[in-house]
């Protein structure tokens, strides 16, 4: 009677998240050990500030998707490694650009690099990065890598910029927010595990699924962050709160707060926003709540980790690809 529900595949077993860290430990070690091994150069304030910004730590998560997609797909060698710290020097350049462009202070846990050094050196450290990790991504001599990789990097300035236009843009609406966290956040996401698979020599249908779990994945992620972002705890996130309303950025919890709030809240909040006015905070914290748009936005976070976890079904089951099902819940549940 029930054939059609019946014969859907199950769901991945989803692996908690220190099962997940056991799994790719001794590929995470490698990674580590490559990345600092490859972040050196003569001048010295390169060094500083990378060695700065790299060795204050960081989840690790993007490299750690490679590694277990290209596990998941059953691959054998070791160039993994290498594709996971470019994909992980690309992230981290762009960290020292946002925090520019976000006139962020405090990240990892320690004063950002903008306001160790200055602007400056972090934009200019910013560019070593993401040279370096070309140089790096070159001698994996394939010309599919090369190309995701240009073409994200690529949208991901494109999702800086275009946030950029929304700034203290009190219309900025869900569609236009799911536009921006697709590029800025999303595409390296889908990068590094559509590359993981295709190392491995996937395949198109394999790597397709790879890419969709990365993306859905990368979507659930960025929400969550915006979400920590009025209701985390600054110590253990390691970053500051209110650094998006402080900057004019109209997240999905603000966003829904404006489109459902009283008229003279509603009011209110694009006033804050029009302004960029941090010390609207508490207000904005109180409507927020009033709306129900943290729960609102950690239910749509939770559809896109369904969603990626979803997408993991054409793949054959393994240890590797529970591990990426126990990452979709962890990128919702995490407190930094
Ligand atoms: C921060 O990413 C930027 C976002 C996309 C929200 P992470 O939260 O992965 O940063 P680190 O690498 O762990 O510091
Ligand atoms: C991060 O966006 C996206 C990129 C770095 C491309 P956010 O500005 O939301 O990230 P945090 O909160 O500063 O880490
Ligand atoms: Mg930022
Ligand atoms: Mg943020």
């Amino acid at each position: 009677m029930h054939a059609a529900v019946d014969s859907a595949p199950a769901p991945a077993p989803a692996l908690p998240f220190p099962a997940v860290q056991a799994l790719a430990a001794s590929d995470m070690a490698a990674v580590d050990a490559l990345i600092r091994r490859r972040l050196a150069s003569d001048v010295v304030l390169v060094n500083q500030v990378a060695e700065y910004i790299i060795g204050a730590g960081g989840k690790r998560l993007r490299p750690m998707l490679t590694v277990l997609a290209a596990r998941a797909a059953g691959y054998r060698g070791d160039a993994h490694h290498q594709l996971a710290a470019v994909v992980e020097f690309i992230h981290t350049a762009t960290l020292l650009h946002d925090d520019v462009v976000d006139e962020s202070d405090l990240r990892r846990g320690r004063a950002t690099a903008n306001a160790a050094f200055g602007n400056a050196a972090s934009v200019l450290v910013g560019d070593f990065l993401y040279s370096r990790a070309f140089q790096l991504m070159v001698e994996l001599e394939s010309m599919t890598i090369q190309k995701v990789l240009a073409d994200t990097t690529n949208r991901i300035a494109e999702g800086e910029v275009l946030q950029l236009l929304h700034v203290r843009n009190p219309d900025t609406d869900e569609a236009a927010y799911l536009r921006v966290i697709e590029r800025k956040t999303a595409v390296l996401f889908a990068a590094a595990t559509q590359l993981g698979g295709h190392l491995a020599g996937l395949g198109a249908a394999g790597e397709k699924a790879l890419f969709d779990y990365g993306m859905a994945l990368g979507y659930a992620f960025q929400i969550a962050d915006d979400v920590l972002d009025y209701a985390g705890d600054a110590a253990t996130l390691g970053k500051n709160l209110g650094d998006d309303l402080a900057e004019g950025k109209a997240t999905l919890p603000l966003i829904h707060a404006m489109a459902h709030s009283a008229p003279e809240i509603q009011a209110r909040l694009k006033q804050i926003v029009l302004d960029g006015d941090a010390d609207g905070f508490p207000e904005v914290l109180a409507a927020i709540e009033d709306c129900g748009s943290l729960d609102y936005s950690r239910a749509v976070a939770q559809q896109y980790a369904d969603a990626a976890i979803d997408a993991l079904a054409a793949l054959p089951d393994s240890e590797a690809k529970s591990a990426l099902a126990g990452l979709a819940q962890y990128a919702l549940q995490r407190a930094h």
